[in-house]
């Protein structure tokens, strides 16, 4: 399977995901054809990204950290709780603890394994969504850490929970698609502020946890809100979540731009690192992450284009790559893979952006000849 734009998608291809709302309930099946109505469908629902199977690279799974059945239900958990404060009624708690339990439990069981896959999401679940994976991010940045299991229970319920306070925030400003006045970026910033004043309201909800809520907008430099308090001031749990925060920020379609590819999202991370972000939560953030995740399309230093099929945890500039074109866009033959750990002399040099992997791939189905020399001038640079 693959990430294409939905604005690349045609009637006949085949999703390879299913699509859900926060509600749990499935949008798109995998395994549909798309058609028309479906296209329409996801361009009106705001998705403008998703996972489709082809013969490229039909053969390519992307391992899960969490199962999606976990991830969908505690999106649900999460709305519900968003709900119930906006009706002014209590959270009910047990629910959030049990679903921080559960993520525990599959990332632990899952512990090696590298975050590939981009969640698709609407516009209107981003909140949901996005709290449910700065839990899951968190939490294996807490493994790296060698948190005990009282710290990553603590963490967990804090990143789940990070944003609860923006129940308070007016929704013309919440779901304001242009950008904010300062009047209103002020009255946003206080979702901080709120978030901990609910949470520290409710005996079963860790203090720590509640602090989680308050601080992950700081920053290390002091640059933060909403008291600018730098550095160790800043509670770990709370400079971990800032980082998975602006990370999972950055991998989601926004109205205004589509998400960033995972070696981008990590290159404005580390440009943010001592400035914004603890070096040594960003160094244990970065063990979890697939630079080039499966499905990614790379050009090696020989000039050479391939597609990622696995990676090395250990060594992630490194991945697995299954040659496809030579440096002069010739088809290259079949089943010829690298293993870039064991090929010392060879390195990936450029990143084909959704866009021109899609055209390379379609271009390569139909037998269209491929100007990779001209291709991988427009590529992005591999991080160094
Ligand atoms: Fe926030």
């Amino acid at each position: 399977m693959r990430r294409i734009l939905v604005e690349y998608a045609e009637p006949g291809m085949i999703n390879a995901r299913a699509i859900h709302n926060s509600e749990g309930k499935v949008l798109l099946a995998a395994g549909t054809e798309l058609n028309e109505f479906y296209i329409n469908r996801l361009n009106e629902l705001g998705i403008q990204s998703i996972y489709i199977r082809d013969e490229i690279t039909g053969g390519l799974t992307i391992p899960e950290t969490v199962s999606e059945r976990t991830r969908v239900e505690t999106i649900k958990i999460i709305r519900q709780a968003f709900t119930q404060l906006e009706d002014s009624r209590r959270i009910n708690m047990v629910l959030i603890k049990n679903s921080v339990d559960k993520i525990l439990d599959e990332v632990l069981s899952s512990s090696n394994a590298l975050i590939h896959l981009v969640d698709i999401r609407t516009y209107d679940d981003y909140t949901f969504a996005h709290s449910v994976n700065v839990c899951i991010l968190s939490l294996m940045t807490g493994i790296s850490l060698s948190y005990n299991t009282q710290q990553l229970k603590e963490l967990g319920i804090g990143a789940l929970l990070h944003d609860i306070g923006k129940t308070k925030i007016p929704k013309e400003i919440l779901d304001k698609p242009g950008c904010l006045t300062p009047a209103e970026f002020q009255e946003m910033q206080k979702h901080a502020c709120y978030g901990f004043e609910i949470l520290r309201h409710y005996p079963e909800i860790p203090l720590l946890s509640s602090h989680v809520a308050l601080q992950h907008h700081e920053r290390v430099d002091g640059s933060g809100y909403p008291r600018q308090i730098k550095g160790d001031e800043i509670h770990e749990y709370a400079k971990i979540t800032a980082v998975t925060d602006v990370y999972d920020a950055l991998l989601a379609d926004r109205i205004y731009r589509p998400a960033f590819l995972p070696y981008k999202a990590i290159r404005e991370l580390t440009r943010g690192t001592y400035t914004f972000f603890d070096p040594r939560v960003v160094a244990a953030f970065l063990e979890n992450i697939a630079l080039y995740p499966v499905g990614s399309l790379v050009q090696l230093n020989t000039g050479d284009v391939g597609i990622v099929v696995d990676v090395n945890k250990q060594s992630q500039h490194r991945p697995v790559i299954r040659m496809l074109l030579d440096r002069h866009g010739r088809k290259l033959p079949e089943g010829q893979e690298h293993d870039l750990d064991k090929m010392p002399t060879i390195y990936i040099t450029k990143v084909f952006s959704e866009k021109t992997s899609d055209l390379i791939l379609r271009n390569l189905k139909n037998g269209i000849k491929i100007d990779i020399e001209k291709l991988g001038q427009e590529a992005n640079n591999a991080l160094g």
